[in-house]
């Protein structure tokens, strides 16, 4: 009956020419004003020879996080190294991968950079994240990092270093209790930073009870993550007032997270503990700027979002050293002959940086940056970036991968795991061609830099010392996603 009625309104407004004119005028109108939108914002993108910059359509933003590599190589085959666009329905973003860009992208308005409200991943992934400092700048952004710098100050992290010591020591003494083991490095360390960082900042408040809530919580974490990830409508502002189950596990991480942070600040204030959480919460006094949820949101950023990101440094570098013999038979005699010479020697080599250990660490980092591409950033004023003119307020991702494996840093075997190679790099070369705690002007923004750097040193230490390392021959880079928790390395007693 419907579609009778349907059909005789739509013969009758066609026999109107003049409906049906207009009609197809609007059409017409809407289509041109969409492409003309379109190609405006690509010319916005041209170089002085008035060269378009390249497009990579992509249905959805999230592809970069969940098919990275698939990304980075569409975007090679269609730009080589110039620059180029990604485009997402009303999103587009610049991505660099040379180092001469990232030089351009932070030269002269660093300080006013802003970030795309979610980082353009919708608003589940904004009411997942809340206000952490990481999505923030400007002043909203210096506010809570005064309130949560103090604990992991350099000074402050190399103050701990006996308990980091006496805690890598025991996690590393349970690897193995019989003379060979094999064992999945990914795995085996993936907690051992997050463990270190709780112990940290929640100090008298630590204990066995907590870290298992807190090991529940990561877990409740990782779910609402990807869902997230998954989910249809992500994009959608209203989608997330309607109880779906991504909602719930969301809100479920998130009254979870905030009951068990005022329970254990309000013992401690009980109990007068010496707990950095707590004395961070201080500020929640909204005349000292940071609200509940700021300090909420920062601090499961700072526990939650960098298991992964520190597992894969670690394993990186278990599995490159077994890879490696004549690489740990130097190390295991650099690390004897440094503590040979005492307790102050010890430390002193853990932060130095002319040492074989800090240049394991720093080849692995170049080999698993913390994500394939970065987290968007905005440009401040109107610039050129490869000699295309950008324009001001561009939101910016600087492919880390690329970066760190291009040849015109790191030579022809980038993609190799060869340490001595910061020996012959150009330090002035590392500032814009090196992702690792951030990269150029933002190359010390990571919060929790000194802590990660202290405590991979230790375990590696602490794991060379005890075992010789022999490889299964799944590499990292061989591993497909069904058989990540696959033994890669085998210790053997020393
Ligand atoms: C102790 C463990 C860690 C903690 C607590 C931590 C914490 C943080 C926080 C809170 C931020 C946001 C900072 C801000 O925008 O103000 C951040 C950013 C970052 N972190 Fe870490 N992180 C840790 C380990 C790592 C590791 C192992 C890597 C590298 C593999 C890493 C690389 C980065 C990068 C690249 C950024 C973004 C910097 C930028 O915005 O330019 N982090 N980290």
């Amino acid at each position: 009956m419907d579609a009778i009625f349907g059909n005789i309104v739509l013969d009758r407004l066609l026999s109107q020419p003049l409906v049906f004119g207009l009609g197809v005028l609007g059409v017409v109108l809407v289509v041109l004003s969409i492409s003309v939108r379109g190609l405006q914002r690509r010319y916005a993108f041209c170089n002085d020879q008035a060269k378009l910059i390249k497009e990579l359509k992509i249905t959805d933003l999230r592809l970069k996080l969940l098919q990275s590599a698939h990304i980075s190589q569409q975007g090679r085959a269609l730009a080589g190294t110039e620059p180029y666009l990604i485009t997402c329905g009303k999103y587009q973003e610049l991505v660099i991968s040379q180092p001469a860009h990232v030089h351009d992208f932070y030269r002269s308005d660093y300080k006013v950079h802003g970030k795309p409200r979610n980082f353009n991943f919708g608003g589940l992934f904004g009411r997942f994240m809340g206000t952490a400092v990481g999505l923030r700048f400007g002043d909203g952004w210096r506010k809570i990092r005064l309130h949560f710098d103090p604990p992991f100050k350099f000074h402050e992290a190399v103050r701990r270093l006996g308990i980091f010591q006496r805690e890598t020591v025991l996690w590393v003494g349970e690897l193995s209790t019989s003379s060979s083991t094999d064992l999945n490095a990914r795995s085996e360390f993936k907690f051992l930073v997050f463990r270190l960082v709780a112990h940290h900042l929640y100090r008298d408040a630590f204990d066995d009870r907590l870290y298992w809530q807190l090991l529940e919580l990561s877990h409740l974490h990782d779910q609402a993550v990807h869902e997230i990830l998954i989910c249809k409508s992500h994009e959608s502002r209203y989608w997330t007032l309607f109880p779906t189950s991504v909602r719930k596990s969301v809100d479920k991480f998130l009254s979870d997270w905030r009951g068990l942070n005022r329970a254990v600040i309000h013992n401690a204030r009980g109990g007068k503990w010496d707990c950095p959480v707590e004395e961070i919460a201080r500020g929640f006094d909204p005349s000292k700027d940071m609200t509940e949820e700021d300090f909420l949101s920062t601090l499961g950023e700072v526990l939650f979002a960098n298991v992964d990101v520190s597992a894969s440094v670690l394993s990186t570098t278990m599995t490159n050293l077994a890879a490696n013999p004549s690489i740990q038979t130097e190390l295991r005699s650099e690390i004897s002959k440094w503590k040979s010479q005492g307790e102050g020697g010890f430390s002193k080599y853990l932060t130095n940086s002319g040492t074989l250990l800090h240049r394991v660490i720093m080849e692995s980092m170049r080999l698993s940056p913390a994500f394939w591409f970065s987290m968007p950033e905005t440009t401040g004023e109107a610039k050129q970036i490869g000699g295309y003119h950008v324009p001001a307020n561009t939101t910016v991702i600087i492919d880390n991968r690329r970066l760190n494996e291009e040849a015109v840093t790191w030579g022809d075997d980038g993609a190799q795991y060869r340490p001595d190679r910061f020996l012959e790099v150009a330090p002035q070369a590392l500032r814009c061609g090196f992702m690792r705690y951030g990269t150029s002007a933002a190359s010390g923004r990571c919060l929790g830099k000194h802590l990660a750097d202290l405590i991979f040193k230790l375990t590696t230490v602490a794991v060379v010392e005890r075992f010789r390392l022999e490889s299964l021959g799944v590499g990292e880079k061989q591993l497909g996603f069904q058989n990540r928790d696959a033994a890669d390395v085998r210790l053997i007693k020393i």
